[in-house]
């Protein structure tokens, strides 16, 4: 094959493949890795399926994040504002990640643990009195946008217009209010940021101004402090709420894999990976432009910034990789999986994101040990796109 591969149209299979793109990539992973696609929005781009390329092509340097990088023709926009180490190559993405990572530390994360219990607490007696909720809006939303709150330092009173804003701004179906809303974030932030250098608190925000006071290199300029409030907000918000709720609805439609977890909550940990690896948050990262011709199993995308996307979901479904891949089983040995990414963008959230599943989850079983899904599996609508799976709304009553 050369790089004028067929164009495999995903658009044309409509709703069928958002409630279900699995069947989708097992098929073309069964013809070979790399296919030129139509995504669901309309841009063209190139599919990696199968755990090995797909593993290969996200530790790989001729796969670029920088958005200088796209070929022009494409026409796609940018998801996020500011320099982020998201949407950076080497070696400007090994100085912000060295400088980010040194702050956001597995202690930091385990001091935040009384506090994702806190407000999974409060997340739960609001919801429990009414017998009945969507789960997508009652916790799942509510809680990781919570937590980031809590690493950014925004104050009390201003986590409502916080909340609404970000919102707006990362899930409106309306452009213009999509607009308007990172607009009103992005003053806010700036505020927030000048008010943390006066009066330092002890949030993760605070800790990164106090390290861009350094010198040279060893400091972050304030474009890239903004660019790493954003990338929080962005990287953690959208990603967790789908891990709680592809997480419990998996759960609820495999009944002998809950009573399996409520008999022994030290399956907590490996279930969650179940969980990530099964239904994972991110059904293809954010794009990877090729900066020379990537040569794949017999075919070659050309160079010059061509979309490539990696399909996460496909790879943790490969069964080379994991045994019988359709099945949900939380005693699997799921290490390896790539919910999380691989290489030098491996998720930087990883620790708390897990933190939060395991510890909503669980007190959610333990506060419902009548735990049920109010609607047919078959009936739970999907979030539109490729980037991110989870349920629009998940319908449970206890
Ligand atoms: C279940 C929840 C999450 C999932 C599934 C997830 C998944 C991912 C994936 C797949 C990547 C790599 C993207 C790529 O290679 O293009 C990534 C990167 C990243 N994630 Fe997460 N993420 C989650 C939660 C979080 C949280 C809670 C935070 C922080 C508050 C976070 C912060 C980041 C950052 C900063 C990066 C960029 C790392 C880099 O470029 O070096 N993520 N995440």
């Amino acid at each position: 094959m050369t790089s004028n591969a067929a164009l495999v149209d995903l658009a044309a299979l409509g709703e069928d493949f958002t409630r279900d793109p699995y069947p989708v990539y097992a098929e073309l992973r069964a013809r070979g890795p790399v296919h030129r696609i139509r995504m669901p929005e309309g841009h063209e781009a190139w599919l990696i399926v199968g755990y090995e390329a797909g593993r290969a092509a996200l530790a790989d340097a001729a796969l670029s994040k920088e958005w200088s990088n796209v070929s022009p023709g494409l026409g796609i926009g940018r998801l996020a504002s500011g320099i982020t180490m998201l949407s950076a190559d080497a070696p400007l993405h090994t100085r912000l990640r060295k400088l980010v990572a040194r702050e956001f530390t597995m202690r930091r994360v385990e001091q935040l643990a009384p506090r994702v219990q806190e407000i999974t607490d409060q997340l739960l007696d609001a919801m429990l009195p009414a017998g009945r909720a969507d789960l997508v809006d009652a916790l799942s939303f509510p809680l990781p946008i919570a937590v980031i709150c809590e690493l950014l330092g925004v104050p009390f009173l201003d986590r409502d217009s916080f909340r609404g804003w970000s919102n707006t701004a990362l899930a409106s179906t309306d452009r213009a209010a999509r607009k308007t809303a990172a607009g009103q974030l992005t003053q806010y932030l700036v505020g927030l940021l000048a008010q943390k250098r006066a009066q330092p608190g002890d949030d993760l925000m605070s800790a990164l101004i106090h390290a861009s006071q350094g010198e040279g290199d060893d400091r972050l300029s304030g474009e890239e402090l903004m660019g790493m409030a954003w990338l929080l907000l962005v990287a953690g918000h959208e990603t967790t709420v789908n891990l709680i709720s592809n997480g419990v609805l998996a759960l609820l439609s495999h009944p002998d894999q809950l009573a399996a977890l409520r008999a022994d909550f030290s399956l907590m940990d490996s279930a969650v990976e179940e969980m990530l690896r099964y239904e994972g948050p991110v059904e293809t990262p954010t794009y990877r432009f090729t900066v020379k011709p990537y040569d794949i199993g017999g075919t070659t995308i050309p160079g010059g910034g061509q979309l490539v996307l990696v399909a996460l979901a496909d790879a943790d479904r490969d069964p080379d990789r994991f045994p019988d891949p359709d099945r949900f089983d939380i005693r699997r040995d799921t290490r390896g999986h790539l919910a999380f990414g691989h290489g030098i963008h491996y998720c930087l959230g990883a620790p708390l994101a897990r933190l939060e599943a395991r510890t909503v989850i669980r007190t959610l079983l333990e506060r419902c040990p009548d735990l049920a899904l109010d609607t047919h599996p078959a009936a739970v609508t999907w979030r539109a796109g490729m980037l991110i799976r989870g349920p629009e709304r998940l319908p449970v009553t206890w």
